[in-house]
């Protein structure tokens, strides 16, 4: 593309008043073929020179003209064409620009990397083979519109939301830049919509189920039940049991978003893990008494400290281990082992007895309200959001959530946490 053509496009992007004070003043680029081999010969500005190649022809008819002040307007204008291509490739969206034969002149980096491979000079249906895009590309391509803008789906082994944007750029050769085209990507806005009514519908859904119960019991109670003493006592153990429920679900949905909303800030306190573990057995007596089922901890006594956040790290391996009870065998041991991992960090695995976790669940366990078997689950008292909320802790606390499942052997969930670093906070 010769500076020229940068130049339209510059205009473009750049509509600033200064730079189109420096570009008004520039006249088309005439280069003796003297200067051209001057400019080879010194080996200066390869891609200036490449690109000059091609217009020799045009360029040998203009003898006329001082060779140093061609030689100075030429390095002037090759700069000005790299400076172009910087900035388009500095552009986060993908964006080719066209000739008025469809091919393409441009493309900018960001198109490069979300198509594998550089389309320059090829036609735009080895970027873009939606029909509508090509069809509103011939339009302002033919001059038929100024601009078009589409919305298309990209398939591939993830369906992508975009937006195609048209414009056609003011240019009078036919090997000159013609058009436009910038891509939006709106698939993360989408799913991030998508992602919002699906947990506004899931919680109406888990406050709704206790709420028609509690509705319903009071009938009975009014109704049919009224002088019944024994039914009133079941049915007041039942209210309390469904409005501890939704007690329980909107304090895990409340500290769901307090962990989110700090996600970003670095917990500052020095946490001794083997000292948070056996503190979380005890709290969890009551209920591995219920399973007669025990805790082992098995943790280095020399386990470096960790920059954490307590409270958060307890409530974490309480979810985990809380998990482990109510799905591992009647009667068996749940291991809890913290060994070293590397230099730089720890890892506590939290190991069951239970019947383990089918394969294809294991991605999504991590989501809000997601469980294997939902009836089993809220019959447990759960409302599925303890795994979402380890997930959140450990990422606060740059660490990672793993979790292995073997069916009729048990399940692994391993927590791995960044040490402290001698003298202070982590990088
Ligand atoms: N140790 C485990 N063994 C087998 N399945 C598990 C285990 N831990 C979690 N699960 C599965 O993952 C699902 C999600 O777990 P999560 O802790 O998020 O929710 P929950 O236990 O159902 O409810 P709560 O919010 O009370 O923790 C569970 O419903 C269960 O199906
Ligand atoms: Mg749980």
């Amino acid at each position: 593309m010769s500076p020229l053509d940068w130049r339209a496009i510059g205009l473009l992007f750049l509509p600033v008043p200064a730079v189109l004070a420096v570009l008004a003043g520039t006249s088309v680029l005439a280069v003796g073929p003297a200067v051209i081999g001057a400019v080879l010969a010194s080996g200066g500005i390869a891609l200036g020179v490449a690109r000059i190649r091609g217009r020799i022809d045009e360029a040998q008819q203009i003898e006329s003209l001082n060779e140093a002040e061609l030689h100075e307007e030429f390095v002037r204008q090759s700069r000005l064409a790299e400076s172009y291509e910087t900035i388009l490739d500095a552009v986060p969206e993908p964006l080719l620009v066209l000739r008025r034969d469809r091919r393409v002149l441009h493309a900018n980096r960001a198109i490069i990397d979300l198509l594998g491979h550089d389309p320059l000079d090829a036609d735009l249906t080895a970027a873009i083979r939606h029909p509508e895009v090509i069809a509103a590309t011939a339009a302002v391509l033919t001059g038929k519109a100024e601009e078009r803008t589409i919305e298309f789906q990209r398939g591939g082994a993830i369906e992508q939301s975009l937006v195609a944007r048209l414009v056609a750029l003011p240019n009078g050769r036919a090997d000159g830049p013609a058009a436009v085209l910038v891509l939006h990507d709106l698939t993360l806005i989408r799913k991030a919509t998508e992602m919002r009514s699906d947990f506004v519908a899931n919680v109406s859904h888990e406050l709704r189920t206790p709420l028609t119960a509690i509705v319903g019991m009071i009938e009975t109670l009014r109704g049919p039940a009224k002088k019944d003493a024994v039914a009133r006592e079941r049915f007041l153990a039942l209210m309390e049991e469904q409005g501890s429920r939704m007690t329980r679900l909107v304090g895990d949905l409340l500290s769901l978003s307090q962990i989110q909303a700090n996600e970003h800030a670095r917990p500052t306190d020095t946490v001794r893990v083997q000292d948070i573990l056996p503190t979380v057995a005890r709290m969890l007596e009551p209920h591995a008494e219920k399973k007669k089922v025990s805790f082992s901890i098995e943790v280095d006594s020399d386990l470096p400290v960790v920059l954490g956040d307590a409270d958060q790290l307890q409530q974490a391996f309480q979810n985990l281990m809380h998990n482990a009870v109510k799905y591992g065998r009647d009667g068996s041991v749940i291991r809890v082992v913290g060994r070293g991992e590397g230099r730089d960090g720890i890892a506590v695995s939290v190991i069951d007895q239970g019947e383990g976790i089918p394969e294809q669940h294991l991605p999504r366990l991590t989501e809000r309200f997601y469980r294997v078997d939902k009836a089993r689950s809220r019959a447990l008292g759960g409302t599925g959001l303890g795994l979402a909320i380890v997930k959140h802790i450990v990422t606060r606390h740059q660490g990672r959530l793993s979790i292995e499942s073997e069916e009729g052997v048990g399940s692994t969930f391993t927590v791995s946490l960044p040490v402290k670093r001698e003298g202070g906070a982590r990088d």
